[in-house]
């Protein structure tokens, strides 16, 4: 029997993290309720939070909490204002998120997007350019790649001019096992996986699409083929129905990520699941919205809390194994905006029974519909 009481730390950071985050821990405190599970939820502070609380985006106290913890249910982090004050290295993107990424070896980045049947009206894209529809697992690498390979540096040259140069490099292993990843995620859905590379210029490329089509021999069952990430760019706004799984070293992840998240509607609906190691009871990971801090809404009850929640989902399932009780909170999200409940990057003027909520009170129609 898995066990039934969990320890998270959530990690609100700043913008709308806060009250995005006390949304999701609502719908967490109604799955206890109905599920008998029980969470220990530690709040800490975390990005220019943490700086102002304990002088660094990632303080000790923090990191700490994290390391004992079954898993990370974190907000978002950044105030791009305020970043002129701190060294680059010091800022949160780098020091509190990248560092928790590396550090817990959380290589895996899954990011489900679909667009929901009743939002098919802000999904971007004419309704004979939705196909079938959009349901669509970006797989993408999240310790590797040329956010984190050295050599990295900015160098002074003459004349007052700077030279920056960063590194993008892949190993075997470091491809081989995020492309397992993709593999079997794409057996509990459509069994394709679309592998997204630059390898007619980069080494890195030429190197990920010959492990990836190695890997591919092990699973027979799932169709793999390969596409230039310009030429991915393109495919998505034109048939956006051909992807099943996608898989993308980290870069390509992260911009293609966000591509997708608009055809969902908002990228207030786009939650991601960043895992590391199992230890066959709890699969130890960072659960996060894939969108920012949205500073221009903070702190004015306007935020979509949607893909916090749906991150909270992600955690019940892959770090947590509960699966009904994640399958629960997603069922409750399509039924507040089967409902019509609409925060304002979903609202649109065009469905006369749509009603404008705000943040808490989405959170409120979700965590009853539990
Ligand atoms: C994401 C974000 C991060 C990334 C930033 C905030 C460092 O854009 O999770 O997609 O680039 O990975
Ligand atoms: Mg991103």
């Amino acid at each position: 029997m898995s066990k039934q009481s969990y320890t998270i730390a959530a990690l609100a950071g700043d913008g709308i993290g806060p009250e995005v985050m006390r949304e999701a821990l609502k719908v967490l405190r109604a799955v206890e309720a109905r599920f008998g599970v029980s969470f220990e939820i530690v709040e800490a502070p975390v990005g220019w939070a943490g700086i102002d609380a304990a002088g660094q985006a990632l303080p000790d106290a923090t990191f700490e909490l994290c390391r004992r913890s079954d898993a990370i249910l974190f907000g978002s982090v950044g105030l791009p204002d305020r970043d002129a004050s701190v060294p680059k290295q010091e800022r949160p993107e780098r020091a509190a998120l990248l560092r928790l990424r590396k550090q817990f070896r959380l290589y895996a980045n899954l990011r489900p997007v679909k667009l929901l049947k009743d939002l098919a009206h802000v999904c971007p894209l004419k309704p004979e350019r939705q196909g079938t529809g959009i349901d669509i697992l970006v797989v993408r690498e999240l310790t590797g790649g040329v956010y984190f390979t050295n050599p990295k540096w900015t160098e002074e040259l003459d004349g007052g001019h700077h030279r920056a140069v960063d590194t993008m490099g892949y190993s075997t292993p470091e491809i081989q096992r995020i492309a397992h990843v993709a593999f079997q995620n794409a057996r509990l859905r459509r069994h394709k996986v679309t592998s997204i590379d630059k390898a007619n210029v980069l080494e890195n490329g030429v190197l990920w699409r010959q492990v990836v089509t190695e890997c591919a021999k092990g699973y027979p069952d799932v169709a793999l083929d390969h596409m230039f990430v310009d030429n991915a760019a393109m495919q998505l706004m034109l048939k956006p129905s051909q992807f099943d799984v996608l898989l993308c070293e980290n870069m390509f992840g992260d911009i293609l990520s966000d591509e997708a998240a608009a055809l969902a509607g908002s990228l207030g609906m786009l939650p991601s699941a960043s895992l590391g190691a199992s230890n066959g009871d709890v699969t130890f990971g960072l659960f996060e919205p894939a969108g920012g801090t949205a500073p221009d809404i903070a702190g004015q009850n306007l935020a979509n809390p949607i893909a916090q929640i749906f991150s909270a989902a992600l955690m019940l399932r892959y770090s947590f194994g509960l699966t009904a009780a994640a399958a629960a909170v997603e069922d409750a999200v399509v039924k507040a905006i089967a409902a019509g409940f609409r925060t304002g990057d979903i609202f649109s003027p065009t469905e006369p029974a749509a009603k404008r909520v705000g943040t808490s009170e989405m959170g409120d129609v979700i965590a009853a519909g539990v």
